[in-house]
């Protein structure tokens, strides 16, 4: 069977399938960076949580030794070790660089010359265009189903994704509740040219996440999710728990900034994603946990979305046959 999906995403990283693993931060390590890249797709290891340059070489090391496919290192912007690391993941001569929660920019230019392919994740047509003026190569657009950090809009991936297409001439991923092959060949035909999937390779074996992190992700709902971090002006989509709705009460009851900033600090996340606590904290996590029911390893995930993808496709392609068929009897 011939399973390639080509587009310009596959082509510019010499990969075999439009499918990108979202950099997950504290979770996205080398062995599901390199278990995705293995599988035909590209992996990122996610700088979030090392402890600087030394220990990016040393994630970029261990995926090379196992696979020889190209991934990628994601960088959230903002935070004041990221110089430093860049110019690692760029003398290691990582195939993707990716930039998300700020301004690209500056970091776009440091990277020119290096051979990396540069993916920048927006929110909407104004930060995607600009992306695009900045130099990016690629963007991923995540609607308000996704996990993580979220747009203001609450615009959703059906609606985000052609608008999206339609303002820039660079390939686009679509983002946001994307975990299967259904997903996939949606965002195809929406004109993306391939997807970025977060949540779904979370719960993976591979991940770095406590396994009831990831038990409790298969067992969810999509309204087991809900966005906090809205009166700060960063929406983010965590798993619903009583934490969460603490905090989720706390904002609604017109908490402060300083109120507010302790219970969601990132070594609060940290805590649940590694120890499993989840009462005690806060995991990132999307609707797309409706669509999640197991725990698998991350070439599985990567090869059932494409058989998927195109066992829909071949159910549409059967769907025109007829209706030519249907034309010609009229
Ligand atoms: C656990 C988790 C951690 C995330 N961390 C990052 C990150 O560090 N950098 C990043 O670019 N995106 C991060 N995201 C967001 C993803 O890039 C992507 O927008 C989102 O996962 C898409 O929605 P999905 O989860 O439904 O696939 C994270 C998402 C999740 C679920």
């Amino acid at each position: 069977m011939n399973d390639r999906l080509e587009t310009r995403v596959t082509r510019m990283l010499g990969i075999r399938y439009p499918i990108v693993q979202s950099g997950l931060a504290r979770i996205a390590g080398a062995e599901l960076a390199a278990a995705v890249s293995e599988a035909g797709a590209i992996g990122q290891i996610s700088t979030v949580g090392l402890d600087g340059p030394d220990e990016l070489r040393s994630e970029i090391r261990k995926a090379r030794s196992l696979t020889r496919a190209p991934f990628g290192v994601n960088f959230p912007l903002g935070r004041a070790d990221i110089a430093a690391m860049l110019d690692a993941a760029l003398e290691a001569r990582v195939a993707l660089i990716a930039f998300t929660a700020g301004n690209p920019a500056p970091w776009i230019r440091r990277c020119e010359g290096s051979g990396a392919r540069i993916l920048v994740l927006t929110a909407g047509p104004e930060l995607a265009r600009k992306a695009e003026a900045a130099g990016a190569d690629i963007v991923a657009c995540v609607g308000f189903e996704g996990g993580g950090h979220l747009g203001r809009t609450e615009e959703t991936t059906l609606v985000m994704v052609p608008r999206i297409v339609d303002a820039v001439r660079i390939p686009v991923l679509a983002s946001g509740g994307i975990a299967d092959g259904r997903g996939l060949l949606a965002a195809l035909a929406m004109g993306a040219e391939g997807v970025e999937m977060g949540t779904r390779f979370v719960a993976t074996t591979e991940a770095r996440a406590h396994d009831a992190y990831k038990r409790a992700l298969c067992a969810a709902e999509p309204e087991g999710t809900v966005v906090i971090k809205r009166s700060l002006g960063t929406p983010g989509r965590v798993l619903r728990s009583p934490y969460v709705q603490h905090v989720a009460a706390l904002e609604a009851a017109g908490a402060s900034a300083e109120e507010l900033l302790p219970l969601i600090a990132g070594s609060v996340n940290a805590l649940a994603v590694q120890e499993g606590h989840l009462n005690q904290g806060y995991v990132w996590a999307g609707q797309s946990v409706g669509l999640i029911r197991e725990v698998e390893p991350a070439g599985e995930v990567v090869r059932r979305t494409v058989q998927q993808a195109l066992a829909y496709l071949a159910r549409l392609r059967g769907m025109t046959r007829e209706a030519e068929i249907e034309v010609e009897r009229t």
